[in-house]
């Protein structure tokens, strides 16, 4: 038999009699081991905080990205694979697709759908050579999918899923730059009180919520906040942070917020976006990245009404855009290079400022009923 739709031994085992089990398909770990030329450093490309995840072709021809998961080894089997089930049922054409997993002994090891334009990480942000060229059309189905896709995990399915960690670098691109979300309902394959989210990357920082990166609090509003960032990296084609521009152009939520109150938002807009840009429609979609990371979380919109308003279906209410929660209201958590986690408490001996992670309650989630997710 082919190396797709096999059961491995222990997985075969362990799914026994549970007819719900057996949507997804099990990979053995020698299929993957041949699909991906022994796991081998040509293959790679890339390593997140779930480990590290290769390109592979299965016998079929298909090609697939094969994430070895490293932080999952004390879950077990069955739990496993029911976590996936309920992952690889969730099908929408910006996310991106679980072929299938791997469960073999302590290997745990997740199969997706290739995606042929890597991330937006990558290209439309990278500093390394992209041939991609993102037109303003480019940029709106990009930004419309993603929240498209978004609106999809936080109120189409039930239970609903928090993402978490909504970045540039998991927004993967297809042939046609079709945006697809990665990583979504992975929160569960994670022992207990532990994430993969860490502050390690510079930028990352940046997506988060205040609520989430002080408190550990997750909520769909926190999601909300990172969509937001995430769009004004889109359209202005810079990264949320970049500590080598001069310290009032380092961060982008405060550099747009300035510029807007200045009335020159358009100052922001990609250079590189050619001949079919539209500045309204830009200045629009930048008004509604400041409303979706006001620091209340209240102000922030549901995914549905931001897709509405990139649309717009929807008018933008410009009385709900204040100053937004920026990065530089807790700015010491720049400086470190050292990993840390949100909702850790950092030793003063680290950080000689006050303002910092200050609270330990880790990662609740304040809104039921709803899976809880990377
Ligand atoms: N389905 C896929 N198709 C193509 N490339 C992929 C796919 N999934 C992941 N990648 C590549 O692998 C890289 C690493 O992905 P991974 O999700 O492990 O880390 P990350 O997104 O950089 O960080 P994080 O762990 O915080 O999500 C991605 O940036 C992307 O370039
Ligand atoms: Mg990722």
């Amino acid at each position: 038999m082919g190396c797709c739709f096999m059961f491995g031994k222990k997985a075969k085992q362990a799914v026994e009699g549970d007819e719900d089990l057996h949507s997804v398909k099990v990979f053995s770990y020698n299929d993957l081991r041949k699909a991906t030329q022994d796991f081998s450093d040509a293959n790679k490309i890339g390593e997140g905080g779930f480990g590290s995840v290769f390109r592979g072709v299965l016998k079929d021809g298909t090609l697939v990205a094969v994430k070895v998961l490293s932080a999952t080894s004390r879950q077990g089997v069955r739990e496993f694979l029911t976590e996936l089930t309920a992952i690889s049922d969730i099908k929408h054409a910006n996310l991106v697709t679980l072929i299938g997993c791997c469960a073999e002994g302590s290997h745990r090891i997740l199969v997706y759908n290739y995606l042929e334009n890597n991330s937006l990480a990558q290209t439309l942000l990278g500093s390394r050579y992209s041939n991609i060229r993102f037109n303003w059309r480019a940029r709106v189905k990009i930004a419309v999918g993603i929240a498209c896709g978004l609106a999809f995990l936080h109120e189409e399915i039930r239970p609903h899923i928090i993402h978490r960690d909504i970045k540039a670098s998991n927004i993967l691109l297809d042939k046609d730059l079709t945006p697809k979300i990665s990583d979504f309902g992975l929160a569960r394959l994670l022992p207990p009180n532990a994430t993969h989210v860490s502050t390690r990357v510079a930028g990352t920082l940046g997506y988060l919520a205040p609520e989430y990166a002080i408190r550990g609090q997750v909520t769909k509003k926190s999601d909300i906040y990172s969509y937001g960032v995430l769009l004004l990296e889109i359209v202005s084609g810079r990264c949320n942070t970049n500590t080598r521009l001069p310290s009032e152009d380092q961060f982008l939520l405060e550099r747009t917020w300035a510029l807007y109150e200045e009335g020159r938002l358009e100052d922001i807009i990609d250079i590189d976006i050619g001949d079919d840009l539209d500045v309204d429609e830009a200045c629009r979609f930048m008004k509604i990245g400041l409303l979706c990371t006001q620091d209340a979380m209240a102000r922030r919109p549901s995914m549905t009404n931001v897709v509405r308003m990139l649309s717009g279906e929807k008018r933008i209410n410009v009385d709900q855009i204040t100053r937004p929660a920026m990065i530089t209201d807790f700015a010491d958590l720049k400086i470190s290079n050292k990993e840390q986690r949100p909702g850790e408490t950092r030793s003063p001996t680290t950080t000689p400022t006050t303002k910092s992670f200050t609270t330990t309650e880790p990662f609740s989630s304040s809104e039921t009923p709803t899976q809880s997710s990377m």
